[in-house]
């Protein structure tokens, strides 16, 4: 397997507000790395630096932002402080939660084909990714529309064509869908399904509803104060609901029945989903 992202002990800062004083670093001494086709969700209580850990997996951290940085990201073997944020954007593609201001064209059509246009795609090029892009998000048939016309969900899906019409190698999900009504998170999350188990894609995902991190992941890192405080498979990060408790992180409510069971029987469960703690209680209650 190839990796596809590394980490290599970063730490920044955004520029000082006050001049001849250094801010404090956002990011400390983060490391990891991210295979080709793993799907990894990060957690975290807000303003611990999600976002700008993002930012800097294509380079705007700190190409467009400035500010101190220490340690390395690589992508593919890229370094991003090297490498024009153009040429990273066509690697790495980001979906914030905020689709509403991402989008500002007059069609759906014209939304997804700006970026490819931008580089300067032939016209037969982008008609046919256009295509493709709608149809993996299922809104083929929505070419034409204004995108100030459709549901939040639906605005979310084609903030998403967008960026997969660039064919980035990794998609990075910054709480896709933080703003959006129960039905526009069902819609989103369906297309992260398919991206998921159809396309095999590199995805990293911001996300806090831990059902939704147990779906999808291969691995969860919980960032806290700027640093990767845990990481590992979900049963072991779901497995620890007291350290999560402690910084404010939502676990699977199956798992804090693990939990509680494990307290009272000194058993070792560590669920994460309905079918598995049905499976493991109904063995326990016939003595097997
Ligand atoms: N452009 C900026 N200039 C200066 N400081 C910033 C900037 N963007 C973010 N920060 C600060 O950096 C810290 C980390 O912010 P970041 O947005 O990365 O956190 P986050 O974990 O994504 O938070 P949230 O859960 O609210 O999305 C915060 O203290 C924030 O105020
Ligand atoms: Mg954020």
């Amino acid at each position: 397997m190839s990796v596809a992202i590394v980490v290599d002990r970063l730490s920044y800062s955004y520029p000082s507000p006050v001049p001849g004083r250094d801010a404090t670093w956002v990011l400390q001494e983060v490391s990891l790395s991210v295979e080709e086709g793993e799907f990894v969700s990060i957690m975290g209580p807000t303003g611990v630096g999600k976002t700008t850990l993002c930012l800097a997996l294509n380079g705007i951290v700190p190409q467009s932002t400035g500010g101190r940085i220490k340690g390395e990201v690589h992508i593919y073997g890229l370094n991003t402080k090297l490498q024009p944020v153009a040429d990273l954007a066509q690697l790495v593609g980001i979906v914030f939660q905020d689709a509403e201001t991402q989008l500002f064209n007059m069609s759906v059509e014209a939304e997804i084909a700006f970026g490819l246009e931008s580089l300067g795609k032939p016209a037969e090029e982008i008609a046919e990714r256009v295509d493709w892009a709608m149809a993996l998000v299922g809104m083929s048939g929505f070419k034409d529309r204004s995108p100030f016309q459709l549901s939040g969900g639906q605005k979310q899906r084609v903030a998403i064509a967008s960026i997969l019409a660039m064919t980035p190698k990794i998609l990075v999900l910054d709480e896709p869908t933080a703003n959006l009504d129960p039905l526009g998170k069902a819609e989103v999350f369906s297309v992260v399904r398919e991206l998921r188990q159809k396309r095999g894609m590199t995805i990293i995902m911001i996300e806090h509803e831990s059902e939704h991190i147990v779906e999808f992941s291969d691995r969860v890192i919980v960032l806290n104060n700027g640093r990767v405080e845990l990481e590992g498979r979900p049963a072991s990060i779901f497995s620890q609901v007291d350290h999560m408790r402690k910084i404010g992180l939502d676990v699977p409510q199956v798992s804090e029945m693990a939990h509680r069971h494990n307290q009272k029987y000194q058993t070792h469960f560590a669920f994460t989903q309905l079918d598995e703690t049905y499976q493991a209680l109904v063995s326990r209650l016939d003595g097997k």
